[in-house]
């Protein structure tokens, strides 16, 4: 099945080490979880998504990775991942995602990255560039907007907490 272009150039972006712990919001059918997976070796990758047919995909698709089904508003996942990621996920932008990026703070390591890809069906990449950078400023994360691609774009940033080693 052929991978979309935003999923490989959303991960490339990650700049995966082997050892990184993932974790992936509305992971789909798992197509990013397989580029994921393949850049790591001691790491952990987990894909959630609140749509069980596409994580019954997503397991078949990709047998070695972890995946759960659940909503972003309701996550009961456990950890300390070094990147969060997503990728045209809207949530992030259609409402006021507060208690859900709070969320999502907590479970990043110390110095770990959150990443949200989107392709734009027009080009809005400047517009839901600066909502979504409002919001990460708003969390304490300080924002970089970057163009991935034609039409594709990620905001990224990175835990206010101190570098430490955690998890591991
Ligand atoms: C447009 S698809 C994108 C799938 C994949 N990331 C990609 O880019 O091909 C959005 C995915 O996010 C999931 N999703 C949307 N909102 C969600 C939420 N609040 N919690 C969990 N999953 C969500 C949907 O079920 C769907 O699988």
């Amino acid at each position: 099945m052929a991978v979309p272009g935003r999923l490989t150039l959303a991960v490339d972006a990650l700049d995966l080490r082997p050892d990184a712990w993932v974790l992936e919001i509305g992971c789909g059918r798992g197509a990013a979880a397989r580029l994921v997976v393949e850049k790591l070796t001691t790491g952990r990758y987990l894909g959630v998504d609140r749509s069980e047919t596409a994580i019954r995909a997503a397991r078949e698709r990709v047998p070695g990775a972890d995946f759960r089904c659940e909503a972003l508003e309701r996550l009961s996942v456990e950890g300390e991942f070094d990147v969060i990621f997503a990728v045209n996920v809207n949530h992030f932008w259609v409402r006021d995602p507060a208690a859900e990026m709070e969320r999502l703070l907590a479970l990043l390591a110390p110095g770990g990255s959150l990443l949200l890809c989107y392709e734009t069906p027009g080009d809005r990449s400047a517009e839901l560039g600066g909502r979504l950078s409002e919001v990460f400023a708003r969390h304490g994360l300080r924002p970089e907007v970057n163009v991935l691609g034609p039409k594709v774009f990620a905001v990224a940033g990175q835990s206010p907490r101190a570098s430490q080693t955690s998890h591991r």
